[in-house]
């Protein structure tokens, strides 16, 4: 009996997992764009040729713009919409879906007016509590053309945490289980904060020395700021803490420190935004700082960040701003 998955977000992300899925040979996937005419342009093309050139949908995947047709009969919910439009879409859904479907979210964010993490959205509007997060360094590009690639999932259901672990896992993706949802969860979403403070570095021009010391005081910030939400601070020293960050720190694709780099060569930010891919740190920055401040969670990178992207500070004057911290010992 095969296995029917719908993805729903057929960003680059998206993309690549409904790739990887319909590669077995007993899954059958649907990937649900929100654009007509994009679903209509992927099924023909059978490639995604703006985000992920090259790479050939299996038989196995049809794209679909119904949302019914998105979704009849799936086994397993994937859901790839970024934080920002993710409860919106999903609404779309939520009288399309049993009381427990399964759904597994990619999503790395955190919504801003809410301070809610995406498994905690879907839930809201979906009505499941069988919810499970994946995560971990990732570029989808890679994933795509069948790179190593090793991830953590995270569920309440140890049960459903395996069976995502079986069903996604193939000898180029291993997947691990960990059981901290939540610091799993925050730190894909707090490194992409970080990613942007290490793109800032780079555009500004500073070497390896300012780099590591950016990733690694913000390793601590991110810890600091998880712990205090719950999470366990041996998360952040795995895959989808200190793997993602370097991942994201490093990559010349990656989206976040794409953002920060331009930033730092002093481009404006609405320049730096108008692309079609989403910078989930953007507004990350803003919910975690307000969360911060409100808690009085030491985070001053991430603070800087928030003030690079949403109060005009100028980038340098924030990297020196940081440097002449008084120190405590
Ligand atoms: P970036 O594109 O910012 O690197 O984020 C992607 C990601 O989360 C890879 O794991």
């Amino acid at each position: 009996m095969p296995i029917t998955f719908a993805v729903l977000g057929s960003g680059g992300w998206g993309t690549a997992v409904a790739c990887l899925l319909a590669q077995h040979p007993d899954h059958r996937v649907r990937l649900w764009s929100a654009h007509p005419e994009r679903a209509a342009l992927l099924n023909a093309a059978r490639e995604n040729a703006r985000l992920l050139p090259g790479v050939k949908f299996p038989d196995a995947l049809r794209v679909e713009f119904d949302v019914a047709s998105a979704v009849a009969g799936a086994d397993c919910w994937v859901s790839a919409i970024p934080t920002a439009y993710l409860r919106a879409t999903l609404h779309r859904f939520s009288g399309l879906c049993g009381p427990d479907v399964p759904v597994v979210s990619l999503t790395k964010g955190l919504e801003v007016a809410t301070f809610r993490r995406p498994s905690e959205i879907i839930s809201e509007v979906l009505g499941t509590e069988k919810v499970a997060v994946l995560s971990g360094p990732s570029h989808a590009e890679e994933v795509a053309r069948g790179m190593p690639t090793s991830l953590a999932v995270a569920a309440p259901d140890g049960g459903f945490a395996m069976w995502v672990q079986q069903r996604f896992g193939t000898d180029r993706f291993r997947v691990y289980t960990n059981n901290d949802l939540i610091g799993v969860e925050l730190a894909g979403a707090l490194k992409n904060v970080i990613g942007i403070a290490a793109g800032v570095c780079d555009g500004l021009g500073f070497g390896d020395n300012a780099k590591a010391a950016m990733l690694t005081r913000g390793l601590v910030e991110m810890t600091r700021f998880g712990v205090a939400h719950g999470a366990e601070p041996a998360t952040f020293s795995g895959l989808t803490g200190i793997g993602d960050l370097m991942t994201t720190c490093f990559s010349p694709h990656g989206r976040n420190r794409r953002v920060g780099y331009r930033l730092g060569q002093g481009e404006a930010l609405a320049e730096v935004l108008a692309g079609p891919q989403v910078a989930e740190g953007v507004l990350t920055a803003k919910s975690v700082h307000e969360r911060a401040t409100r808690s009085g969670i030491e985070a001053p990178i991430m603070t800087g960040v928030y003030e690079v992207l949403h109060n005009g500070k100028p980038p340098l004057a924030a990297v020196q701003d940081l440097l002449s911290r008084s120190l405590k010992h």
